[in-house]
């Protein structure tokens, strides 16, 4: 069975969604570069080990990155699922995880990597926003894409408006790709990722009415 560890700091809403979707996969720990993470209460209920790395308690980005890579190997991951962590990592942390570390950004990549998506999104006026789950490479927010899901940007919409109609989506997706990996269904060639399973659906399209 393979080990699944999810490396979250906040409320960990992807996390839950991940948990709560049932993999024939063991989510072996959850681990915070934040103390204060809300999703750890969750995970902690859920019967899951839990883990703090305090990026705040390190000197330097290579002791913390050094601490984390400890936290990990220490549960041997077949994959390190990034879940709302908030944190950039260094090219010799993502390369040491190549082909096994897996992102959710709350975008259409290649479009508005980076933070606050949403804000952007309707800055630019763009009519289809959405997320990505995506391989993580050195190059943050570029990496080889899983799955997709678009939402429709309504007239009048708040950020909080779009970002809870992509979160919805997020829950969606992240599982999904999640899924793929651990039944090796995932094939990357050319940085392009394509599903080795009859009717997968790479490109989810959330209704519009
Ligand atoms: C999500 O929108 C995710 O795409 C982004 O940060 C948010 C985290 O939400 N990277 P949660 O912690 O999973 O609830």
């Amino acid at each position: 069975m393979k080990k699944i560890v999810i490396l979250i700091s906040g409320r960990g809403s992807n996390m839950e969604a991940i948990v709560r979707a049932g993999f024939p996969a063991e989510i072996v720990a959850v681990i915070s570069n934040r103390a204060d993470a809300a999703g750890l209460r969750f995970a902690a209920q859920a019967g899951i080990a839990t883990r703090v790395v305090d990026e705040r308690t390190f000197p330097a980005r290579e002791a913390f990155e050094d601490a984390l890579a400890d936290a990990m190997e220490k549960c041997s991951p077949d994959l390190v699922a990034l879940a709302g962590f908030m944190r950039v990592l260094g090219a010799g942390f993502v390369r040491r995880y190549s082909g096994r570390m897996i992102n959710i950004h709350p975008s259409l990549l290649p479009a508005f990597p980076g933070l606050h998506t949403h804000r952007r999104a309707l800055q630019e006026g763009v009519k289809l926003h959405g997320c990505t789950v995506h391989f993580v490479t050195p190059e943050v927010d570029h990496g080889p894409i899983i799955i997709q899901a678009a939402v429709p940007v309504r007239a009048g919409d708040s950020e909080a408006a779009l970002a809870a109609r992509v979160l919805q989506q997020e829950h969606r997706v992240y599982p999904r790709a999640i899924r793929w990996f651990v039944e090796d269904r995932l094939v990357v060639e050319n940085g392009l990722v394509r599903v080795n399973a009859a009717g997968a659906n790479q490109s989810v399209l959330a209704e519009n009415d």
